[in-house]
This record gives structure tokens, C-alpha cells and sequence, in this order.
């Protein structure tokens, strides 16, 4: 079609705008109309094209896949960069680094102090135990940090979203101790991947894509006075470390992995086989006033305790 006549109707599309419009909102989506007409244009993408598009995308909403799909195809890493660039900018530099969110959080799990076991102890798993400090951009201990920690159990699969799991299980917020500390005992979590046969799955395998993320831990970490954390720790050697789904491998969140076949430490832990174990220590920045907030505000799922 010629450039003129593009123009003209996308002028009338957004000449339609009411004087009462929300200015963002009418922003956003004349940018948005905008650049899939010239996508459509460009692609020559046909009406057929255009309503299976359409409906994928329904389909992936009904089915709460949408959470999935952004994650694939690298929206909430792109977000994530975006936010290390706007902390730059406002000279916020170093501490832990983030990573995504995902769409699996809990809110509400049980409070624990100082140390938790996570898992219900019916779960199949190497027992893992992992500690370290909360600590603030001078390196000193964060009392009464908390620690909300939540991961996939040895099948791969969250609690809540996987109805055969007890409450919370895998999932605890940790309050640290007058030294910044926190312990926790778990299993060793497995990889997460998307549900076969689900709009993610039938959407990367047109990719030629795998929809699977390594093995990882899901953490916040939040004190009075500093930026919330959003961020995970990959269990090093997984064969997706480098090649996660959700492009949210990062360095500086592949800690080493300790055995631990000390006989004290293990009957200590009440386990007759080695453990796993990992020290990581996180680093939150000080509350800033001209940074953006590093909360963000979204919709997820939540359980009274
Ligand atoms: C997805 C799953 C996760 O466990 C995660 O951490 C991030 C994304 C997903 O299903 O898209
Ligand atoms: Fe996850």
C-alpha cells in the first residue's frame, strides 16, 4: 500500500481519540496500531495470518499462558536490563544482580525467623541447604531483612500451581538475625518447563525453541531504607544454565555447589546421604529517591496464610 495512504488511516484511527482520552494509554496504543500496520504492510501478513494471531493470543489468555509467553520471548529480561540502565543513570551501581520475577510467586507463605525448611519432606530430591547474609552497599549486615525464597520441586513444579504439592510448600519468607543471616533447608529444585501442549509450548516449537529454564531459586530481598531485590540463584551445572527459555541467567547468580559428607554435618541434618550446599550472600542498594522504584507493582497470585 502507499505510504500516504497508511498514513491517512492511521490519522483517522487516531484523530477518533476523544478530548477526555487517558494521554498514556492513547499514546501507547496509537504506537502500538501504528507499528502492526507497518508489521501487516511489511510481512504482507494475510487476514487468515492476522485472526490466527488473534486467537492464539485469546487462547494463551484464557488459558493464563500470557505470563509465559512475555518471559519466552524475552520481555521480562528486556525489562530487567531497562532497569539496570535507569539505576545507572541515577549512579546506583555493583550489589546482587537482579533477574526476573516469573510468573509463579505466592504471596502470603509462612514467616520464619532467621531459618526454614521448605520442603514438606514428602518430595523425592537431594536435600540442599543453602545460607548467607543480607548485606547493604557497605558490606555491613541487614538485620530483619527479609528473604521471601520460593522454587520448583525435583519434577520441576511449583507449589499452588501444582495442586498435588501442600501449601507453600518450597516457598517461606525468612526473616534474617542480628547479623544479617538466613539458612534454609530444601530439595534440590529441577528445571521448570512450559506445559506441553499449551499456547508456550506450541508457540516456541514453531520457533524451533525448547520452553525449559534451569534449575534456579526465586528470591525478593527487601530491609527498611532499601531497594527491593528481584532476583534468582541457578544451580550451577544444569545443562540449561547458559540456555534458559527466559534468556534470565545472569553472572554473579551461579553460586559454587558444596557436598557436603562430613558425618557431624549430616546427622546434624538428620540425612544419611550427602547434601548439597550453597553460601550466598545478597547486597541490596540503600532507598534512592530519584531512581525509579525498584517494587514493581503487578498482578500475582496470593494465599492467605
Ligand atoms: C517461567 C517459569 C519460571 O519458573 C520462571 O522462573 C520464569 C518463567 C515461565 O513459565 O514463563
Ligand atoms: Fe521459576
Amino acid at each position: 500500500m502507499d505510504k500516504i495512504q497508511i498514513d491517512t488511516v492511521l490519522n483517522r484511527i487516531e484523530e477518533a481519540t476523544g478530548q477526555h482520552a487517558n494521554p498514556r494509554i492513547a499514546a501507547i496504543v496509537h504506537r502500538m496500531v501504528r507499528d502492526l500496520f507497518h508489521m501487516i504492510e511489511d510481512l504482507d501478513i494475510q487476514p487468515e495470518e492476522f485472526w490466527s494471531g488473534l486467537n492464539f493470543l485469546a487462547e494463551a489468555g484464557r488459558s493464563g499462558e500470557l505470563g509465559l509467553i512475555a518471559p519466552g520471548l524475552g520481555f521480562d529480561h528486556f525489562l530487567d536490563l531497562r532497569m539496570d540502565e535507569a539505576e545507572s543513570q541515577a549512579g546506583i551501581a555493583g550489589g546482587t544482580p537482579r533477574t526476573i520475577e516469573g510468573p509463579l510467586y505466592v504471596a502470603g507463605a509462612p514467616v520464619a525467623q532467621r531459618e526454614a525448611r521448605l520442603d514438606d519432606g514428602t518430595g523425592e530430591g537431594e536435600v540442599l541447604v543453602m545460607e548467607g547474609q543480607v548485606k547493604d552497599g557497605a558490606g555491613q549486615p541487614l538485620a530483619n531483612a527479609v528473604v521471601e525464597v520460593w522454587h520448583a520441586n525435583a519434577l520441576g513444579n511449583y507449589s499452588y500451581f501444582d495442586p498435588t504439592q501442600s501449601a507453600f510448600n518450597l516457598r517461606r519468607s525468612i526473616v534474617t538475625d542480628g547479623q544479617g543471616r538466613y539458612r534454609f533447608r530444601s530439595i534440590m529444585p529441577v528445571g521448570y518447563s512450559v506445559p506441553p501442549n499449551g499456547a508456550t509450548d506450541r508457540l516456541l516449537k514453531q520457533l524451533d525453541r525448547h520452553g525449559t529454564r534451569p534449575a534456579h531459586i526465586h528470591f525478593f530481598v527487601s530491609a527498611p531504607g532499601h531497594r527491593k531485590l528481584t532476583t534468582q540463584i541457578n544451580i550451577d551445572g544444569d545443562p540449561y544454565l547458559w540456555d534458559d527459555f527466559a534468556f534470565a541467567t545472569r553472572e554473579g547468580l551461579v553460586p559454587p555447589i558444596t557436598r557436603v559428607s562430613d558425618a557431624a554435618a549430616m546427622a546434624a541434618l538428620g540425612v544419611d546421604k550427602p547434601f548439597a550446599s550453597i553460601r550466598f550472600d545478597f547486597t541490596l542498594h540503600a532507598d534512592q529517591a530519584d531512581a525509579p522504584q525498584a517494587e514493581v507493582a503487578r498482578q500475582r497470585a496470593s494465599v492467605a496464610a
